[in-house]
């Protein structure tokens, strides 16, 4: 049986440069010879993917918080026992542009009660957990300003800067919680130096150096 390979997600706010950054970790690990696969949330799979079209309208926005937030979880179960899971058990690593802290960070914002998001966490989950979790943190008014306008099928960029605020609490307290997991990244610096300290966490905790025996 292959080796599992490692689930590495990325999270934050908007306009963090988490794409970017997924994109860039996948062209360093794949540099070093591992299969990776980078998928990103909602989607991923052909349903979560179809899920995704129905939840980023104006018409999924109208759903209440928690409502959106079961959505998110089906389309994630569904993400995760179709595309992450075999790919983990086939040895390949795993690179995914948000995951299940999001839902706590924006659903919960929003009044989805906690142990309704932990308990769509263990449903749509399980034990596939990440085991290295990058928060792209930023001043939501300095993020805001750099996505603004880049994906018109965003709703959740239009809240107010007050629910952005609380979502980036959110986001560093999932960190300050488990932080052997989690790794709080200043999205404030320039792109290539945080692909930089990214990569190095990378091999500092998922890559030790094989030791003479
Ligand atoms: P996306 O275009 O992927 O935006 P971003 O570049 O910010 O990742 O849109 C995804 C939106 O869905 C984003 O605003 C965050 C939101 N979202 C939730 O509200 N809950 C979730 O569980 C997930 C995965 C995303």
């Amino acid at each position: 049986m292959a080796v599992p390979g490692k689930f590495i997600t990325f999270e934050g706010g908007e306009g963090g440069g988490k794409s970017t950054q997924a994109q860039r970790l996948a062209q360093d690990l794949r540099a070093r010879g591992l299969e990776v696969v980078l998928t990103r949330e909602p989607g991923g799979s052909p349903w979560a993917e179809r899920l995704r079209r129905a939840i980023l309208t104006e018409k999924g926005r109208g759903l209440a918080p928690v409502e959106q937030a079961i959505l998110f979880a089906a389309a994630r179960a569904d993400h995760v026992d179709t595309v992450i899971k075999p790919a983990l058990q086939e040895g390949r690593w795993v690179v995914c542009d948000r995951f299940a802290d999001s839902t706590e960070a924006y659903q919960g914002a929003l009044g989805t009660p906690a142990d309704v998001v932990e308990l769509l966490k263990t449903v749509a989950v399980d034990e596939t957990l990440p085991d290295l979790t990058f928060i792209l943190d930023l001043p939501p008014e300095v993020g805001l300003e750099r996505a603004a306008g880049r994906d018109a099928l965003d709703p959740f960029e239009a809240d107010e800067l007050a629910v952005h605020q609380a979502r980036r609490a959110v986001f560093l307290d999932i960190a300050a919680r488990e932080p052997a997991r989690c790794v709080v990244v200043d999205a404030t610096r320039p792109v290539e130096e945080i692909a930089g300290a990214i990569a190095a966490v990378v091999r500092e905790r998922l890559m030790p150096p094989v030791s003479a025996v």
